[in-house]
């Protein structure tokens, strides 16, 4: 047993994370600040089988603000860190909200760190680091130098401040590149939700490009499996700073995605053809032989499975 500071404990990878880690009998403290990103009703609903367990806390407070960190009092042997602002077209719009609730947020976490001498910490990266990486499957010693939207530019900052700590104040890092994680609590910005919302409340729905651009769609248990492996692994070593691919290795195309979601919705959808947007890669393809290697990362939900979960929730949630 163990005691976890969860950060962005609300939101749709968090949520599954507290709640895992709650069942294993840990101690967990979460925090969020309810972004306005998405309803804060959602994430009210996302926290509320955590709340109802007596081994976890809960504070509502914002990253951006150092001294809102004094308020926590309980001891915490591993941090990680979810929180951010997600989603890439945003963050060309609003550049600076994403280097305040990304980077700065995540300094005044590691200084927090440094204060109270907690001495593991785990960084939810992104694929998006990669940018229009050539090479595939994406390696985590491939160069992440040309990153192409600010959302992946904060997660590549953000993997260099915590080298920095782990240079400074010999804390135990690992960084976690997840790819497309989806499941029950999606964001309702990323394409699985807005796809089965859509089709079920029989709108179009808009692909943009021609449908050829793949993404390595990750299932919340399997990322949420990785994220454990990862505890475990940081608890049972020492001089640790480690990039991980967290992702299924399977990538799939825009217009095989949207064919299995009409498939497990029985429903044919209306596609309108748009223009690829600006910030988004060809492909995301995670290499996972690392993750196997040293979390035993086993991702293990197909597509079609996944998105049945997903269906299956968006129904409930709906009624
Ligand atoms: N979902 C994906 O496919 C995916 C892929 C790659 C990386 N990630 C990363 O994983 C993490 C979790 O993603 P998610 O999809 O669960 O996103 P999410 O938006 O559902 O969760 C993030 C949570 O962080 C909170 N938050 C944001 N800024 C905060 C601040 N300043 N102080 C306190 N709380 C704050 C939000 O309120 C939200 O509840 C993020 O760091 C994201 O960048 C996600």
């Amino acid at each position: 047993m163990a005691s976890y500071l969860i950060t962005g404990c609300a939101g749709f990878i968090g949520s599954h994370l507290t709640e895992k880690l709650l069942e294993q009998g840990n101690y967990v403290v979460g925090i969020d600040n309810f972004d306005s990103f998405y309803g804060r009703s959602i994430k009210e609903r996302n926290l509320s089988t955590a709340l109802k367990m007596q081994n976890f806390t809960f504070y509502e407070l914002d990253l951006k603000n150092a001294e809102a960190l004094n308020k926590i009092e309980d001891r915490v042997d591993v941090i990680i860190h979810l929180a951010a602002k997600a989603g890439v077209l945003p963050s060309l719009k609003d550049p600076i909200a994403y280097i305040n609730d990304n980077i700065i947020a995540t300094q005044n976490l590691l200084n927090f760190c440094k204060e109270r001498a907690i001495k593991k910490f785990i960084f939810a990266s992104s694929s998006s680091i990669y940018g229009n990486n050539k090479s595939i499957p994406f390696r985590e010693t491939d160069s992440v130098e040309q990153p192409i939207s600010t959302y992946a530019a904060t997660k590549k900052a953000c993997e260099l401040l915590t080298h920095t700590a782990h240079h400074l104040y010999k804390t135990d890092v690992i960084n976690l590149r997840f790819f497309t994680v989806f499941g029950p609590r999606q964001r309702p910005d990323l394409a699985i939700h807005k796809f089965v919302k859509l089709i079920d409340e029989g709108k179009e729905i808009a692909m943009y490009g021609d449908g050829s651009t793949g993404r390595d769609y990750t299932f919340v248990n399997d990322t949420v499996q990785g994220i454990i492996g990862a505890c475990q692994y940081i608890h049972d070593n020492s001089s640790v700073y480690e990039i991980v691919n967290l992702g299924n290795n399977q990538p799939v195309k825009l217009s095989e995605l949207i064919a299995t979601i009409e498939k497990v919705m029985n429903k044919k959808a209306a596609i309108k053809q748009m223009a690829m947007q600006p910030g988004d890669v060809d492909i995301t393809f995670a290499g996972i032989e690392k993750a196997k290697k040293l979390f035993g990362y086993s991702p293990a939900t197909s597509l079609e499975e996944g998105i049945s979960h997903f269906v299956k929730w968006y129904n409930e949630q709906k009624a």
